[in-house]
């Protein structure tokens, strides 16, 4: 058995998780053990409560987290963000976050230049340092000295450790190809680090092939020729800010999964869909599930299900397959068809 927390949060969060809870309960019937944990916008306003420290414990105890989204716009920005996603990539230490990106036969990207299949990439985004590690502050709040910094961390050791995620994993696909982005050319303390550890590591594995991109080049080709690239390693904000857009060149972010993975297994890994909250079509049924589906296959590949993750990933392939473009989705149709799909 086992054993997944969900925390389903705000928004379309709840919807999208339910249709990717039912998809797993009928590729793997009685197998996985879910229980539900209440975090986010309406557990912050009823008790002023983000995260306790008991619900972490709690947390650290499941095989694996399923996450749908966080964020609403009656809470400040930042206070769930930070205090109940960040914290929980940060407490696990999920410092790979996985982010494949593919353009799904049937699925038409916004671009003409690219066939369905040609898309075929992951983004290794740092997940627990950089401009996100929370350093900073401010003074002289309100008036007209005010100043406010925001400091990114880069350690060797956090740095290193998910460039070698990035050439382990492009040492199993096809192309072996791994670029580094970053934007050594500003950026010069933390840019010269990541190129040095990026070198290093390279040595290693002659068998894969690597390159540099600025970040600001990297957008481009990113928009340009997305099928240029197999795996990409950069940083915790380039990474949030590239795996957008290569969501947006192939289908969209209703499709984009994610895996905030401790590769080692000390803590559980957590999945979720690229996307947040999206309150403007919270409620309303129309949130596309196929990310929040997706990034459940992660959580069952993760946790040693293969044939279950591929079954559901072929679900998800027959429903792009035969979509009628033009026609609004419905999330719990969305989710049955892929349910029955899955169960076989
Ligand atoms: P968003 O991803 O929530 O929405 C951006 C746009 O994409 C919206 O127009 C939305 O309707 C659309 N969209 C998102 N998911 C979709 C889906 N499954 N199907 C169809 N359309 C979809 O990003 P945002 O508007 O910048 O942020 C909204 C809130 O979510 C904020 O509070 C933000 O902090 C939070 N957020 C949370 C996460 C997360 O929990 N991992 C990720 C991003 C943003
Ligand atoms: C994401 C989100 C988060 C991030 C926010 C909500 C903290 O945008 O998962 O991509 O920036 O990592
Ligand atoms: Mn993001």
């Amino acid at each position: 058995m086992a054993r997944i927390a969900v925390v389903a949060g705000d928004g379309i969060g709840p919807e999208v998780v339910a249709q990717a809870r039912k998809v797993v309960d009928a590729v793997l019937p009685g197998v996985v053990e879910a229980t539900e944990y209440d975090l986010g916008a309406a557990r912050y306003h009823r008790t002023g409560e983000v995260l306790p420290d008991s619900v972490l414990t709690e947390l650290a105890g499941h095989d694996a987290i399923l996450l749908g989204a966080v964020g609403d716009p009656t809470v400040p920005p930042g206070v769930l963000e930070r205090g109940l996603l960040l914290k929980l990539r940060f407490a696990f230490d999920q410092y790979v976050n996985l982010r494949p990106s593919r353009l799904w036969p049937g699925v038409t990207g916004p671009l003409a230049t690219v066939k369905p299949g040609e898309v075929d990439l992951v983004v290794v985004r740092e997940g627990t340092e950089g401009l996100y590690a929370g350093a900073g502050g401010s003074l002289h709040r309100d008036t007209p000295a005010e100043v406010a910094t925001e400091e990114s961390l880069n350690t060797r050791h956090g740095v290193e450790r998910v460039i070698r995620d990035a050439f382990a994993r492009a040492g199993r696909r096809e192309r072996r190809k791994v670029t580094l982005v970053h934007k050594t050319n500003v950026l010069t303390h933390a840019g010269s680090l990541w190129a040095r550890a990026f070198a290093a590591v390279a040595a290693e594995h002659p068998d894969v092939t690597t390159e540099y991109q600025h970040v600001d080049a990297a957008a481009m080709f990113l928009v340009t020729q997305p099928q240029r690239y197999d795996v990409v390693v950069t940083d915790n904000l380039f990474g949030d800010i590239l795996t957008d857009i290569a969501a947006a060149v192939t289908g969209g972010i209703g499709l984009a999964a994610s895996g905030c993975i401790n590769p080692e297994g000390r803590y559980p890994s957590m999945f979720e869909p690229v996307h947040g909250s999206a309150p403007d079509i919270a409620g309303k049924g129309l949130a596309d599930p196929v990310a929040a589906v997706l990034s459940a296959a992660l959580l069952l590949e993760q946790l040693g299900h293969s044939d279950a993750a591929n079954r559901v990933t072929e679900a998800v392939a027959s429903e792009l397959a035969n979509r009628a473009p033009g026609v609004p989705l419905r999330t719990d149709e969305v989710g049955d068809r892929l349910a029955e799909y899955a169960a076989g």
